[in-house]
C-alpha cells in the first residue's frame, strides 16, 4: 500500500450497523477534519483531473460536493453539482436509476456543461455504481464527454466497477482505495 493510501485509510472510520443493522458505514468525516489527509486527497484527485484533461468536475450529492469542489479549484476548472431530484432551480436533465429496492433520480443543470467539456466525475464511494452510471449518462445527454470517474474508495464486494465500466466507454475509473 502506498503512503497516501495508508494515510487516507487510517482516517476513515468504520461505523457498525449504520444506517441500518448489518451495514458497516465508511465515515470520511475524520479524513475531512485532518488537513494533511484532506489536502493529500484533494491533490490526488486533482492530479486525475489534470491527467485526463478535465475541463469540469461534476460532484455527486452530498459527499461528492465536499471532495469535488476543492478538486475543481485545485485543477483550475469549474464545478457542476449532480443533485437529487427537485433541488436544482433551473432547467434540468433527469436520470432515474435502479436501487436494490426501488429507484432514485438525479439531476443536473444542462447549461453548465458545453459540447467542448471533458468532465471528471468525483465522489467519495463507488458502491453498486448506480449513482455514478446515471451521472455519466446525464453528462453525455448534456452533450459533454466524460474524462473519467474518480472516487476515494471502491467497495469491491458490490461490483460497482463492472456496472460503470461500460458507461465509461474506455474513460478511466480511478479509486484511491479498494475496501
Ligand atoms: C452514497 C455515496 C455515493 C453513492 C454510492 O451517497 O456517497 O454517492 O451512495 O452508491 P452506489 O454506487 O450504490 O450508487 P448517498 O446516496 O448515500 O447520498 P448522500 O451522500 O447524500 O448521503
Amino acid at each position: 500500500m502506498t503512503d497516501i493510501s495508508e494515510l487516507l485509510l487510517s482516517k476513515i472510520r468504520d461505523v457498525a450497523d449504520y444506517p441500518e443493522p448489518g451495514v458497516m458505514f465508511k465515515d470520511i468525516t475524520p479524513l475531512l477534519a485532518d488537513p494533511a489527509a484532506f489536502t493529500a486527497l484533494t491533490d490526488a484527485l486533482a492530479e486525475v483531473a489534470d491527467r485526463t484533461g478535465a475541463t469540469k468536475v461534476v460532484g455527486l450529492e452530498a459527499r461528492g460536493f465536499i471532495l469535488g469542489a476543492p478538486v475543481a479549484v485545485r485543477a483550475g476548472v469549474g464545478f457542476v453539482p449532480v443533485r437529487k431530484a427537485g433541488k436544482l432551480p433551473g432547467a434540468t436533465l433527469s436520470q432515474a436509476y435502479d436501487l436494490e429496492y426501488g429507484s432514485a433520480e438525479i439531476e443536473i443543470h444542462a447549461e453548465d456543461l458545453s459540447g467542448s467539456d471533458r468532465v471528471l466525475v468525483v465522489d467519495d464511494v463507488l458502491a453498486t455504481g448506480g449513482t455514478a452510471e446515471a451521472s455519466i449518462q446525464l453528462i453525455r445527454r448534456a452533450g459533454a464527454q466524460v474524462s473519467g470517474l474518480a472516487v476515494l474508495m471502491e467497495l469491491g464486494f458490490l461490483s460497482g466497477r463492472a456496472r460503470v465500466e461500460p458507461a465509461l466507454a474506455g474513460a478511466p475509473l480511478t479509486s484511491l482505495l479498494t475496501v
